[in-house]
Order: structure tokens, then C-alpha cells, then sequence
């Protein structure tokens, strides 16, 4: 089946990356549900490149399952473009039927619990996502599926039945499998979450050799230190934003190796640990010294109440003109921000 998106969202002669092979713009994904709507992503923009090993990090809840399965095509975002190179459009544009075409072709997805069919041998496992598209002869599969099982290690375990197989053994079919089709990429969530130590060392061996020798692109969302000291570069989330690139992580002490990225609007979230050891609880003004930016604490001192009193405020909102009196929006009712002040004051 060929793949063609009904037009393309940018201009082919745009100039990007030879080495490009995805990229999202300002991607949002508000989940929805009967009572109220969640905000998982916040204008999330990043590029993945081809034979690149980029493990991305951040708390529980940041985000991470929700980026991964936008990257993956699994889950539209609710704003935004997920762009592929190679197919010169937006998954977007794509029906449902081309999507799973686009996901078995290019991409490989390792999930957080890996499931292999009970039913089927660990060779056939492999095979599994070549035989969807009909691209290789059975043969031929075959052939690839057992290069793939030698270099993963378990070539005595090619007729065993999945359920026979330890935790380990299982990631590792999984990942033979997500192979086959010959990906630009794989996207693996948490995968060694369900490994011991030396049996994950094991896992990020083969991950490593996979991309030295095959070039195989690596996505990979992790809790673990021993994980995120493993790829080329480190991308940071943190409720919902991408807060940060590391080229060389410690997940102990993020903040001593973190770049801060600004979004596509220019935003830069400052990192709640970096604003509690500031400590500035009236605001700051900002401005540039000999090419640094230098965040001033506002002195309670520097605040005259008669002075504000007078002023006007734009609500965030929606805009309206308020008195620095009020606490709340006149028109829309929503909370303005000089409220702290007048705590005190
Ligand atoms: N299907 C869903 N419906 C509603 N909320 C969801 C859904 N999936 C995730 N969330 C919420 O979105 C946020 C991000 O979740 P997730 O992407 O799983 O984060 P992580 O993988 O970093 O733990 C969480 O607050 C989570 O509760
Ligand atoms: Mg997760």
C-alpha cells in the first residue's frame, strides 16, 4: 500500500536537517473526560534524528507515555503538527489505515508491558509485524527474524512458546520484533521499568548495538539514571512542557546539568527548585548584563501601594482593563496575578 498524505503541510523546499527524521511543533494534548479536561502536553516542540539515542525523563505524570505514543502515532495531539520527514507531511493528514501503515513501516514501539502472543512461537513473534504488510516473502522474514533473534541472544529460544520466557528474554523478543520491518526509529517506554539491574545493563548492551550497527534512532522514556547515562542526549519534562535538554544526565541532581529550552512562544519555565532557592516572592524584573540575563528581586521596600493603587491591569484572560484593586477579573472573574501584593499591604 502506498502512503500519501491528502496535501502537505509544509513546503518540501523548506529548508531542514538532512538528517531529520521527525519533528513536533508546539504539540498540546488536553485529555478529555466526563468531568473535567487534563492538560497532559504544553507546547512541546523537539526533533528526532536518525541514528540518534535520546532518552527523555521527568516525574511521573510529566507527560512522558502521552509524548511517546504522539511521537509513535498512536494518539493524535490536540494541537500541533507531528511531522516525518520522509513522508513530507503531518501525521495528521493521514486516514486511520494509512497511520497503521506509516507505524509498521517506519517505526518500531516497545510498550511499558510488552505483550507477545501466546499462541504463536518467539520466531513467529518476530515475524509478526512483517506479516501484516506483505513487503517480504515469508522467507525472507523468516531469515531476518532469526538475524534479529541471533543478535538479541536468544536463537536456542526460537520454538519456544512466549509464556516459557523470563522478563528479560520477553523485552528482548519484543525488541527483535519491533525490528523487523526495518525501522528509522523505535520508541521504548520505561524498558527496563520490569528488569533488574544487570539484566536492564543487559537490555541497553543490545539497544546500544542495535543502533551502532543496524542505525537504528532511539526514543526511549525512563526513570533510570542507569538508562539516561546511556544515550547521546537527554530531554527533560516536567508537567507537561519540555523544560530542558542534558547531554550528560544526572537524574539525582538535574538541575546541574540542564540546558533550559525556550518553547516556540519563547517561554522558558524556570524550574520550581530554582524559584524556591531564589526565593522571590514579590516577582523579579529581568535584564541583560554584558549578554546575561539577570533576574532582580522586587523589594517590598520598592512598592509604593498608593502608586499601584492607580494603575490599570490587563486580565490574563481575556484581556480586561482592572483596577490593581481587585483581586478578580470584573468581566471573566479569573484570578489576577498582582494579588500578592495586597497580601500583605
Ligand atoms: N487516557 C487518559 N485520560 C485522561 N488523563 C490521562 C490519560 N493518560 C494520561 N493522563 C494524564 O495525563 C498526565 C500525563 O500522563 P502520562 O503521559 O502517562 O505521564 P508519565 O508517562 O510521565 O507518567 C497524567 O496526569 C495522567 O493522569
Ligand atoms: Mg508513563
Amino acid at each position: 500500500m502506498s502512503i500519501r498524505a491528502r496535501k502537505l503541510m509544509y513546503d518540501p523546499t523548506e529548508e531542514l536537517p538532512d538528517n531529520l527524521l521527525l519533528a513536533l511543533f508546539n504539540i498540546y494534548k488536553i485529555y478529555h473526560s466526563k468531568k473535567i479536561e487534563h492538560v497532559a502536553l504544553r507546547g512541546v516542540s523537539l526533533s528526532i534524528h536518525s541514528e540518534e539515542m535520546i532518552s527523555c525523563v521527568g516525574p511521573s505524570g510529566s507527560g512522558k507515555t502521552t509524548l511517546l505514543r504522539i511521537l509513535a502515532g498512536l494518539i493524535p495531539p490536540t494541537a500541533g503538527t507531528v511531522y516525518w520527514k520522509k513522508l513530507g507531511a503531518d501525521l495528521s493528514l493521514f486516514t486511520v489505515s494509512q497511520l497503521a501503515s506509516v507505524r509498521n513501516r517506519f517505526l518500531g514501539y516497545i510498550s511499558q508491558q510488552p505483550f507477545l502472543l501466546s499462541q504463536f512461537s518467539v520466531l513467529k513473534n518476530v515475524m509478526f509485524p512483517g506479516m501484516i504488510n506483505d513487503r517480504l516473502s515469508s522467507r525472507e522474514l523468516k531469515y531476518r527474524a532469526l538475524d534479529l533473534l541471533g543478535r538479541v541472544g536468544l536463537l536456542d529460544r526460537v520454538d519456544s512458546s512466549p509464556n516459557k520466557l523470563s522478563s528479560g528474554e520477553v523485552q528482548r523478543v519484543s525488541l527483535a520484533s519491533s525490528l523487523i520491518n526495518q525501522p528509522d526509529v523505535v520508541f521504548a517506554d520505561e524498558p527496563t521499568g520490569n528488569l533488574d539491574f544487570d539484566t536492564g545493563e543487559q537490555f541497553l548492551d543490545l539497544m546500544k548495538e542495535i543502533n551502532e550497527n543496524l542505525g537504528t534512532a532511539f526514543f526511549i522514556v525512563t526513570h533510570s539514571p542507569q538508562v539516561a547515562k546511556r544515550t547521546d542526549r537527554v530531554m527533560e519534562l516536567s508537567d507537561g512542557m519540555l523544560i530542558g535538554h542534558h547531554t550528560v544526565a544526572n537524574l539525582a541532581a538535574l538541575h546541574h546539568t540542564r540546558t533550559l529550552v525556550p518553547d516556540a512562544q519563547n517561554r522558558i519555565y524556570l524550574p520550581e527548585e530554582l524559584m524556591e532557592s531564589l526565593d522571590f516572592p514579590w516577582g523579579f524584573s529581568v535584564d541583560i548584563a554584558e549578554k546575561k540575563l539577570v533576574l532582580n528581586p522586587i523589594a517590598i521596600e520598592d512598592i509604593d501601594p498608593e502608586e499601584i493603587l492607580e494603575k490599570e491591569l490587563p486580565c490574563q484572560l481575556c484581556g480586561t482593563s482592572n483596577s490593581y484593586k481587585n483581586r478578580f477579573c470584573d468581566h471573566c472573574g479569573s484570578l489576577l496575578s498582582q494579588f500578592k501584593f495586597f497580601k500583605e499591604n
